[in-house]
């Protein structure tokens, strides 16, 4: 099969970035006996924490699971392929805001406005106003449950990219987890007291760790010419 993924480089940062683009595989099978080093592990979630997000609502939160237990049980009712979920050093939960969870009237949003944007409690009713506006008129998601959540799991999928690429900057490896079962997931997350399930839900998941195997297959990519379209 063809390498598709090869492209000239103008320098040695773009080299080095693109290295880091191929290493970073979707891994099938983790070595068991082979943990993160904790600074390495911190290092990944903070690249999750300085990813952009919507409004800079960042409406998600990270769950890492590494109570053996509980994470046992995720693994079995989310029915995650054990060689990823159960294997890997780490074990990451991905949850998003509900729609009640981002509700323009609610505490998520004043938090965000006065603990990390800094504004003052008299300006909070504005915000609240104009992010409501936001939902409604703009993106349209208002008064819809499932379109306001798949909106802020699409902010909680960019903490996840930079998370992966960070991971892949230092030579661990990951996989992205979507293929689960939702409902238990937000419900095995709710049973242990992780999450309020009103206002947040299981949106998608990650682990991070070491290969015990190559991927099978080359690391394929449409072409450019495909992809883009220059108007
Ligand atoms: C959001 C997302 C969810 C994914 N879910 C799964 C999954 O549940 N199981 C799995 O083995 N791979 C999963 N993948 C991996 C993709 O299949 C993989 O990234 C794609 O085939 C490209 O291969 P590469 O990552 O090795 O370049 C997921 C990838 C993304 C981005």
């Amino acid at each position: 099969m063809p390498d598709t993924t090869t492209f000239p480089v103008q320098d040695h940062v773009q080299a080095t970035f693109l290295e880091t683009l191929r290493f970073r595989r979707a891994i099938k099978s983790f070595d068991p006996d082979r943990q993160l080093d904790p600074a390495d592990f911190d290092f990944i979630l903070q690249s999750g924490r300085l990813a952009p997000s919507s409004n800079g609502l960042e409406p998600w939160n990270l769950i890492v699971l590494r109570e053996p237990e509980l994470r046992a049980e995720f693994v079995r009712r989310t029915g995650a392929a054990p060689a990823q979920a159960a294997q890997a050093s780490h074990l990451v939960a991905f949850t998003a805001k509900t729609a009640k969870g981002i509700d323009p009237a609610g505490d998520y949003l004043a938090h965000i406005a006065t603990t990390v944007h800094g504004l003052t409690p008299d300006l909070i009713p504005a915000r609240r106003e104009g992010f409501r506006n936001f939902l409604a008129n703009r993106i349209e998601v208002y008064g819809s449950p499932e379109a306001t959540f798949g909106w802020t799991a699409r902010q909680a999928y960019l903490a996840l990219e930079n998370m992966l690429v960070a991971a892949a900057a230092i030579k661990v490896d990951t996989c992205a987890l979507e293929g689960l079962d939702y409902a238990q997931a937000t419900a095995v997350l709710a049973e242990a007291g992780l999450i309020d399930p009103a206002l947040d839900a299981f949106a998608v998941a990650a682990v991070f760790g070491y290969r015990s195997a190559d991927p099978k297959r080359p690391q394929v990519r449409r072409p450019l010419e495909e992809i883009v379209t220059w108007a």
